[in-house]
């Protein structure tokens, strides 16, 4: 018999409610038709924004939403984007596809869709074609609440108080589409634009993310922890989970067995690369200040067919649910390290949570995901493993992480990744003699997701299929499933 164990008096760290957090960029339709449609729009909007996102953000509690990129953020010039819209700048957003941005969406509507969502922002400045000039005015512009050039900018732009600003990343992938950096010529450079990102207020102050490395590349992590790490409070990590080759990455709804098996194999790699940028970090920082900020992670598989091949989008599977239910586990896991996360990304691009079409939303597989890991935002990690007898090729049989909310129940999220076979678990937590349980499960085949026309032909059900004796709950996960349980 298979069993989970967990200990509720072993807490290992603090579970931030930013790992379960999103990325918004000027791509495709993430940000244009995903999440803004424009004040005159018929789809049914607050200031330009979509109600139906908001909604559904507000519901698994989105806590933080990267923007404006991504590579964009690179070539991005912010006044472009502030002040009347008729007057603002067109430009070519060369990386995706070549459309022209219109810069209708630019700070003031992106704090405002924060505000909507009551998240927090998260922004990113451009080193690779901007300024320190620049970079350090569009903080003052966000962030000053005296007499100076920029604040008085934004109050003849119609804000009158500064914004919070809690996370700015100086640069996005600087090592490639962010201007092909060495890691020694970034450092330099990140002390350079941090030293100009003033912090305005004691009581909101600014935490500083350094662009950190591109997946396994630990020398760029090295470098950057040791030339630059008392200048950063966090040191960003992509890592995509792409099945195939990056030429042929495969259909997000029509793949084999083995591509689901190596699927969820390379989303389980984030776990190897976690520790091997922590090993490093707590060379150069044993007390582990400086967060790991994975603001970029996901599936990436190749375009819907028909679609514009810049705008990268695909569609959604429980394939996508197991690999953000593993990965989210893993987040929990590495929580005394890792303190954001920001799926890629947030609408109609890569590994969405939301798709769009006109007026019709869809919540995909992977939105599910989180809504059920969502019981863990701001939790104490519990120390649990499982005990196995079955086998498994390569994937973990089950896999999980738990964590003890303020309340004192224990909330645990528990995956059975196989495509086809079924694993019964005893669930014990040490110490609750006799627990009340309730579960939830997201469930389906592999490729099961949601379409315009049948939108909930996936999403999570109560769970009661649970027999709980001597203060052990023994259940059945189906194959391709993700379970909450709450413990109280
Ligand atoms: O998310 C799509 C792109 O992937 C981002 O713009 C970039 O940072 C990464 O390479």
């Amino acid at each position: 018999m298979n069993k989970l164990v967990i200990n509720p008096e072993r807490t290992l760290g603090h579970i931030s409610k930013n790992l379960q957090g999103h990325f918004s960029e000027h791509l495709g339709r993430c940000i244009y038709g995903g999440v803004y449609v424009g004040e005159n729009s018929d789809i049914p909007n607050t200031n330009g924004i979509r109600n139906d996102v908001v909604n559904a953000l507000k519901d698994i509690k989105a806590p933080v939403v990267r923007w404006p990129g991504g590579c964009f953020a690179d070539e991005y010039h912010w006044r472009s984007g502030v002040g009347p819209k008729q007057q603002r700048e067109k430009m070519i957003n060369t990386h995706w596809g070549g459309v022209t941005e219109d810069n209708s969406f630019g700070t003031h509507e992106f704090m405002e869709f924060c505000r909507q969502v009551g998240c927090d922002p998260y922004v990113n400045g451009n080193v690779g074609s901007g300024s320190v000039r620049e970079m350090s005015e569009w903080v003052e512009y966000m962030t000053f609440d005296g007499v100076s050039p920029m604040a008085d900018l934004r109050r003849a732009h119609g804000r009158d108080k500064a914004w919070r600003l809690p996370y700015f990343a100086v640069g996005n992938e600087n090592w490639g589409c962010g201007g092909n950096m060495t890691p020694e010529y970034y450092a330099n450079e990140y002390r350079r634009y941090a030293t100009y990102i003033r912090q305005y207020s004691s009581d909101a102050p600014i935490y500083k993310i350094a662009c950190g490395p591109n997946s396994a590349d630990y020398r760029w992590t090295d470098v950057l922890m040791r030339e630059a790490a008392r200048y950063m409070d966090g040191l960003s990590l992509h890592y995509y989970t792409v099945c195939g080759e990056w030429s042929h990455k495969g259909s997000a709804l029509t793949f084999t067995r083995e591509e689901y098996d190596t699927t969820l194999k390379k989303a389980l790699f984030m776990e190897k690369i976690i520790e091997g940028h922590s090993a490093i970090m707590d060379r150069y920082d044993p007390e582990r200040r400086v967060g790991l900020i994975v603001d970029e992670w996901g599936t990436w598989y190749d375009v819907e067919e028909g679609t514009n091949p810049g705008f990268l989008y695909q569609q959604n599977s429980m394939r996508d649910a197991m690999v953000a239910a593993l990965t989210l586990n893993v987040f929990n896991k590495h929580c005394a390290r890792v303190r954001m996360a920001n799926i890629a990304q947030l609408a109609n691009v890569l590994q969405s949570p939301i798709l769009t079409e006109g007026a019709q939303m869809v919540l995909t597989p992977t939105y599910y995901a989180f809504k059920l890991n969502s019981h863990h935002q701001e939790n104490e990690l519990l120390d649990s493993r499982v005990f196995t007898c079955d086998s498994a090729d390569g994937l973990p049989v089950l896999q999980e992480s738990a964590s003890l909310s303020p309340d004192g129940t224990v909330h645990v999220t528990l995956v059975n990744p196989s495509a086809d076979t079924a694993r019964t678990v005893q669930v014990e937590a040490l110490g609750k003699a006799d627990p009340a349980v309730a579960a939830e499960i997201l469930t389906g085949d592999t490729a099961a997701h949601n379409t315009f026309e049948n939108p909930d032909a996936v999403k999570d059900v109560p769970f009661t299929d649970i027999t709980l004796k001597s203060g052990v709950a023994e259940m059945t996960l189906p194959p391709c499933s993700l379970v909450h349980i709450a413990l109280r």
